[in-house]
């Protein structure tokens, strides 16, 4: 499995997302600045894993922290969670792993300092190695709603990387093949950050999954060809109402699969469930720098002084989404039922 996140004995190491697939190197974090950096970057990216990123980036600050007294070492503990609540806004995973490192230490005040900063790498260890299973669950539930003998479409990049392993959408590509399916996949490149062409291809490459790469405006054409069996995407953040934040094309995608009457599938953990926002016009979306669009792997396409907008995320409404692939099942409309139910 792809080592997308580890702990090392003083350190985090992940391995370097903006540089693949031409260079496969790691980043090692040693404190929870290199943690947030690596997150606002995106050496690391993709909702869950940045989750499990922001726990390992708490665990590695209070392990760091050379406060000897309870209020000082509480002080630095509430800093360090707002410092990662700070890097990026949209994907509720990142604040769900903050809210349970912040529920765990509750439980720890007046218990030694050394106890506590122990804990809190478990902690950061349990979060990663329960994203590998609940991807698991994910694919096994996911499978079964593949269509056989056609090609899956996915956008951006929702696999192994994206998570501890395995991946969301990608795991339920994975679970259909291992369950016999005769499935290939078609990626979206993903501009502007390219993660379909970049990471998608090269994830799927290693498992020997056939895999044929589009630019982004190409998926209606394929979609009216009647090739595309499904539709399968992650998510960064589900509203109450079933609205899906994903990265941005992802809602273009979903009115294509609609007219085409293609199944549009969302795969993620009940940790994207965001239901006290009623519905997805009230999630957050991250703006990024111009450059992303203006060049392309660093080399600039348009004019110096181009007017650029670059929202990372869109959201796609309830009514596009065919079901959400959990790990504790599938939901489908309506969703301010069946999502309830998820959770529960
Ligand atoms: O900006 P990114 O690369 O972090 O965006 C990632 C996505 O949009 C993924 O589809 C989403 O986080 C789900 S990952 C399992």
């Amino acid at each position: 499995m792809l080592p997308t996140i580890a702990r090392e004995s003083d350190a985090v190491v992940m391995i370097d997302q903006r540089k693949l697939p031409s260079e496969e190197v790691y980043v090692r974090c040693k404190t929870a600045a290199d943690v947030a950096r690596a997150i606002r970057t995106m050496v690391i990216r993709g909702a869950p894993a940045i989750g499990v990123a922001a726990a390992y980036g708490i665990a590695l600050g209070m392990r760091g922290s050379k406060a000897t007294g309870t209020q000082k070492f509480a002080a630095e503990f509430y800093k360090t969670c707002e410092l990662m609540a700070s890097t990026r806004p949209t994907a509720v995973n990142l604040f769900w792993a903050i809210d349970r490192m912040k529920r765990l230490y509750i439980t720890l005040r007046g218990k030694p300092l050394a106890e506590i900063r122990e804990r809190l790498i478990r902690e950061a260890q349990l979060v990663r190695e329960e994203d590998i299973a609940i991807n698991r669950a994910i694919g096994r539930h996911g499978a079964a709603l593949v269509p056989d003998h056609k090609t899956v479409l996915t956008h951006c990049n929702a696999g192994a990387l994206a998570t501890a392993g395995y991946g969301t959408a990608l795991g339920v590509i994975r679970a259909a093949r291992e369950s016999g399916k005769q499935i290939d996949v078609f990626a979206d490149e993903t501009r502007p950050f390219l993660q379909g062409a970049r990471l998608t291809v090269w994830e799927l490459q290693q498992d020997g999954i056939p895999t044929t790469l589009i630019t982004d405006n190409m998926a209606g054409h394929f979609m009216k060809s009647g090739r595309i069996g499904c539709v399968v995407v992650g998510a960064d953040r589900i509203a109450g109402n079933g609205d899906v934040a994903n990265k941005i094309g992802t809602y273009s995608v979903a009115v294509l699969a609609k007219e085409n009457g293609v199944p549009f599938f969302v795969a993620a953990p009940v940790s994207t469930l965001d239901l006290q926002l009623a519905s997805g016009g009230q999630i957050p979306i991250e703006q990024r720098a111009a450059a992303e669009v203006t060049h392309v792997c660093g080399h600039r396409v348009a004019p110096e002084g181009t007017a650029v907008e670059n929202p990372a995320f869109d959201v796609t409404p309830a009514r596009y989404v065919t079901a959400i692939i959990t790990e504790n099942g599938v939901a489908r409309a309506p969703y301010e039922e069946s999502l309830k139910k998820m959770v529960g």
